[in-house]
Parts: structure tokens; sequence; C-alpha cells
């Protein structure tokens, strides 16, 4: 992932930010925002510290103050790597969690107290213990979406955009993919296993070539259906449709490709279609139309993750101000939870 060069002055801040965002953000709201912008990038460099922003992030935040900017596996690889007294996530609490665990002695900072993910909040620890109690010796595979005790149940992490991978690499036909039941339900089909739900598959054999799931589900992703797939089909016959691999399983195969949100962005830029439309979280949608003016992006959702919705660039330039919200993770419980990232970053 490169490093991006934002702008050293006020006057270029709003200019990168006018040609980005024409359009897309109001003209007043950008001169307000190029203002905090500019403070935010000229603190950063006084506190030493580095700004990482998911993919999620709203336009006018995305286009003026990260100095990397991605996907949950991308982001992570970063903070393990990056040089800096701080980091400050743009992103959930699970992503800052995740830059913690594997960098803890930089102080690692979210703009937001609570920025939390309907995933993360849908399975605890003990969830996972009982599960490896009910299955014993069947490898767990967690979604990084998860806050850190659940990672350090775990044997390896996933994001979107390795799981399928990190399944086919493992030596074992049978896996516990938690919590996400979407994901995990995409992951299956793409490497053939078949899916179980908790309590089932005891008997003998019937474990053999399946996927143990969860009922997690992302609040956003869940809302998209085929029938949205077939409307935008009827009206635009010529539309590239991506989907993330959150959606529902029919949605992802109604769809023309499915990948992390990173991946997504690079298939729009390397596409020759004229037009597009992202079933995902609706920001990203407008990152991906100011980065590629030549082509016309379908825009029928407006379903905005709430808690990514909760970062602000106000809340960043106070966070880099005043230190907050600094994350902190006992120390056993990072040990192990920092296993489970550190094997799935080898692999993938
Ligand atoms: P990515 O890893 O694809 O960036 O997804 C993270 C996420 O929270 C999607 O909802
Ligand atoms: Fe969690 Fe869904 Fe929001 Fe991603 S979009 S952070 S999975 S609730």
């Amino acid at each position: 992932m490169e490093q991006i060069q934002q702008a050293d002055t006020h006057e270029q801040t709003l200019e990168n930010l006018k040609y980005k965002l024409e359009g897309i953000v109001p003209e007043a709201e950008i001169v307000l925002k190029a203002e905090i912008a500019y403070e935010i990038n000229r603190l950063k460099k006084e506190k030493n510290a580095v700004i990482l922003g998911h993919n999620y992030m709203e336009p006018a935040l995305y286009h003026s103050i990260p100095d990397y900017a991605g996907d949950s596996l991308g982001l992570s690889r970063i903070s393990a790597e990056v040089d800096a007294s701080r980091i400050v996530f743009c992103g959930v609490e699970f992503m800052a969690e995740t830059a913690k665990i594997l960098a803890p002695d930089k102080m690692v900072l979210l703009p937001a107290d609570k920025a939390g993910c309907s995933l993360a909040e849908s399975i605890t620890a003990e969830d996972v213990r009982k599960l490896k109690e009910q299955y014993p010796g069947v490898p767990v595979i967690t979604y990084v979406n998860t806050y850190a005790a659940v990672k350090a149940e775990t044997d390896i992490c996933c994001t979107s955009s390795n799981a399928a991978k990190i399944v086919n690499q493992l030596d074992t036909d049978t896996v516990i993919c938690l919590p996400d039941e979407y994901l995990a339900q995409n992951i299956a089909r793409e490497t053939g296993k078949k899916v179980i739900y908790p309590g089932q598959g005891t008997g003998n054999g019937e474990l053999k070539n399946s996927m143990i799931v969860w009922d997690g589900r992302c609040e956003v992703h869940d809302k998209f259906t085929v029938q949205d797939v077939k409307n935008v089909r009827k009206q635009f016959p010529d539309t590239l449709i991506l989907a993330h691999p959150e959606c529902p399983p029919e949605v992802v195969e109604a769809s023309d490709y499915s990948g992390s949100t990173t991946a997504m962005i690079k298939y729009v830029q390397n596409s020759d279609a004229d037009r597009y439309m992202l079933f995902t979280e609706c920001s990203m949608g407008d990152n991906i139309a100011a980065e590629n003016k030549d082509k016309e992006m379908v825009k029928m959702c407006s379903v905005r993750c709430p808690h990514m919705n909760q970062i602000t660039l106000e809340d960043t330039l106070e966070s880099l101000r005043k230190d907050q919200y600094q994350i902190e993770i006992e120390e056993e419980v990072r040990v192990r939870a920092k296993k489970s990232l550190d094997r799935m970053l080898e692999m993938s």
C-alpha cells in the first residue's frame, strides 16, 4: 500500500478537495472541511502521528487526511509496519484494536468513543469457547470484524480479501468460521464446503467437508436483496454489479464480482464498463466516483454504516489535540489475539 501525499498548504488542501468532490459534496461544506483537514495534517506532523482511513470514510475525510487508505487487511499490515508514535484510526473500534494488537508500543487513537460493528457485537469469547468444546480439534477461523477477546480464542483470523485462500490452505476439511453467516456461506460455496449450524453435524462422519457457521450479520449488507440486483439489471442492463462478500449469498451470486472494499475499488478502476453499481456501504461509492469521473456510478443505495459514520473530521482533530480515545487491551488477551493475526498475515 502506498503512502498518500497530502497537501502542505491550506490553498492546496482546498483545491484538491474541490477537484475531487465537485458535484458530490456542496461547495460551502468543502470550504469548511478543507480548513479542518489542513489543521489535522499540520498537527499530525507535529505529533508524529499517522492517519489510517478505511474505504468507508466519508468523502471529505477520505480525500484529505489519511496517510494510508484501504481495506481491513491492508490497514492491518500498515499498522504493523508504520513508523510513528501515534496511529489515528479513522475506522471502527475493532480495526483500531487490531492496530493496537499488532503495534502495542504505539498510541492508537479512535476519534469516537464508540464506533462499533454489528458483526463484532454478535459474538463473545465465551461463545467461541463453547463451540470449541462442541467441536474439539476443529480449527476456528475468525473474521477480523471481532473484538480482541474473540480473536484471542481463535486459531487464525481472516478478512474479506483472504478468507477463501486461508480456508484452502488449512490442512483440514472442517472449519469453524465466525461470526458472519453470509461471509461464511460465500466462502463455503467458493471452497465447496457444506454449511452447518452449531449443534448440527455431531453424528459420525457428518462433519466431513463442512463449515460450522455463526449467525452474525452486517446490518448494512444484510439490507441488499436479489430484487435490488434484478431492478438494476432491468433499468440499466449494461451495469457492472459488484457486491461485498458480507452480502447475502444469493446477492453475491447474482452479481458480476465480489471482493473486499479495496478489491472492488481496483476492479472498477481496471474495468472497461462505463457504468457500475456497488452493493456496499454508500460512502465508498462516493469515494470511488470521485476517482473515476470517466465512469458513471449507478446510485441506488443510501445505506450508510452508522458506526463508520461516527468518525468525522471534527472529531479526528479533537482526537489529535487531546490524544483521545486511546485503545487499551489487556496484555494477556493481546498476545493471544496477535497469534491469530500473525498467522493470517503470514498466510495471505
Ligand atoms: P473490508 O475488509 O473489505 O474493507 O471490509 C470491512 C468491513 O467492515 C466491511 O463492512
Ligand atoms: Fe460492521 Fe457492517 Fe459497519 Fe462494516 S459496514 S463496520 S461490517 S456494521
